[in-house]
């Protein structure tokens, strides 16, 4: 039986999946490396760190005395997006890249927005100048480090860079692109007027994939290095947030992922690309090929409830479910907002910062502890309004995350939401999505969603409880108010507070 392996090139690690035609998982490595942060908003990563870290977790599976390596017939990642792999003329990394999570470039994004308008930009790229993506991070470089933007030869994402590793090719994928700001994401080509309005050399954006268009075959030498057969082809892979919607079977229409991990996701797949007139929600695209997805990204998911635990009530997770469950929907009239770390979705507000708002003297523990369940339902309802509002109708929403294990929190999502929540089968996220693509690019499955069928399983269902529903239906329309009463309050305190 064919065996197809899906790695995950994450920010705190690697991890690699091997899977059979089946959707079985024979074998599973993991690796972590370094993250840079040296100055607040900076993050950066070394590109070899993440080369060495795919070679051992690909060496661990080949040296896995339970696969039979001559089975293995394609390769694939998921990515971590938006990273700036900036080659030189001989495909030399000139610096390390700023990664998804670097904000160093809010200036650059300004310049963005004024030269070509955000009106303009949404209707060429589907999204706005945000500090997370690629452009700002290349204006950044030529803006401060004009000795290392003059060798720019060419712009990779962080898993297009370990496909050029593997093959020697370089090339770029349609979902990882569409995070770059630069990719016309209706039309599925380059956006070359607006690289060049904006000063960028559109020669630095190199050809463009599928994610299910073949890369090439590995190179001699890293089949020696790595184990792999000569004859393994490199699939173009995707987004990890498309690879998620893959491996989470988020591939036709209605159908909608609410994740609950450190940042919390609503994505939905759409036939056609739509995008939010005031670009509150990432429009990009799908893996599925000539497909999209809408997605909202909450920053602080399963942070605030991390944090809540380590920093506020000292206990563990059982015990706060417990308490939580203890206080009505609502929690007697504390609010949560939860925007630790700033807000994406729908605010794209860096200075918001976490509230706990309603409180009295009736109020103890358990009622800050159930209204931070609340607030990151609340938070995601923001997206999947704005999901709706653009005319796509959720059929089915499936929850995954570690915060989905909480059956207290899966309860308070379908409230909240007003639906039904399905958990999955199997947790195995991007990497097996990764592991799909690359079995459908070999041929193993027709299409996409022929090996979604094949592989992809539901879990439990949770069902809405009607008062609930009705009661959040009655709170939900004061959480989007407090944070505007807030807004113009927030960059007041940051100027004072820092
Ligand atoms: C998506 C985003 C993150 C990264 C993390 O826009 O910034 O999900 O892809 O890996």
């Amino acid at each position: 039986m064919s065996i197809v392996i899906g790695i995950d090139l994450g920010t705190s690690g690697v991890k690699a999946l091997a899977i059979n035609e089946d959707g079985k998982i024979l074998a599973s490595a993991m690796e972590t490396y370094p993250l840079f942060q040296p100055k607040a908003g900076y993050s950066e990563q070394d590109p070899a760190d993440w080369w060495k870290g795919v070679v051992k977790v690909i060496r661990q599976i080949t040296n896995n005395s339970g696969i039979d390596k001559k089975e293995i017939k394609a390769v694939s990642l998921s990515g971590q997006m938006h990273g700036s792999v900036f080659l030189d003329a001989k495909n030399e990394v000139i610096r390390f890249p700023l990664l998804w999570n670097d904000t160093r470039n809010h200036e650059q994004c300004r310049k963005i927005t004024q030269i070509v308008g955000e009106e303009r930009l949404l209707s060429m790229v589907g999204n706005p100048a945000l500090e997370g993506f690629t452009a700002p991070k290349v204006l950044w470089l030529k803006d401060n480090e004009p000795a290392n933007y003059s060798k720019l030869k060419t712009l990779l994402l962080p898993k297009d860079y370990i496909n050029y590793k593997l093959t020697g090719r370089v090339c770029s994928e349609m979902s990882d692109a569409a995070g770059s700001l630069l990719l016309d994401v209706k039309n599925r080509k380059w956006a070359v007027k607006l690289a060049e309005e904006i000063g960028l050399n559109p020669e630095i954006l190199p050809p463009v994939l599928e994610s299910t268009d073949v890369v090439g075959e590995i190179l001699p030498e890293v089949a020696q290095e790595t184990g792999l057969p000569k004859s393994v082809r490199v699939i173009g892979g995707g987004a990890d947030n498309a690879c998620s919607a893959v491996g989470n079977g988020i591939v036709k229409e209605s159908v909608i992922l609410a994740s609950l991990g450190t940042s919390g996701v609503v994505l939905a797949h759409t036939d056609q690309m739509h995008h939010d007139p005031q670009g509150r929600i990432h429009s990009f695209n799908h893996s599925v090929p000539n497909r999209w997805y809408l997605m909202g990204v909450t920053l602080s998911a399963g942070f605030s409830m991390s944090w809540l635990k380590n920093n506020i009530v000292e206990k563990d997770y059982d015990e706060i479910n417990r308490q939580a469950a203890e206080v009505k929907p609502g929690s007697e009239g504390v609010m949560f907002l939860p925007y630790l770390a700033g807000e994406r979705t729908p605010h794209r507000d860096p200075l918001a910062r976490g509230v706990f708002f309603g409180l009295s003297g009736i109020h103890s523990q358990k009622h800050i502890m159930r209204s931070v369940f609340e607030g990151v339902a609340f938070a995601l309802r923001d997206s999947l309004e704005l999901i709706k509002n653009l005319n796509i109708k959720p059929g089915q929403i499936r929850i995954t995350g570690g915060g989905a294990k909480s059956a207290l929190w899966r309860q308070i999502m379908a409230d909240v939401f007003g639906y039904p929540v399905h958990t999955m089968q199997s947790e195995e996220g991007p990497a097996f999505g990764a592991a799909l693509i690359a079995a459908t690019g070999a041929g193993i499955y027709k299409t996409l969603q022929d090996a979604v069928d094949q592989t992809v399983g539901l879990g439990d269902v949770t069902e809405p409880i009607k008062e609930n529903v009705s009661r959040y239906n009655e709170i939900y329309p004061l959480f989007g108010p407090l944070y505007k009463a807030l807004k113009e309050e927030y960059k007041k305190f940051y100027s004072v507070m820092g």
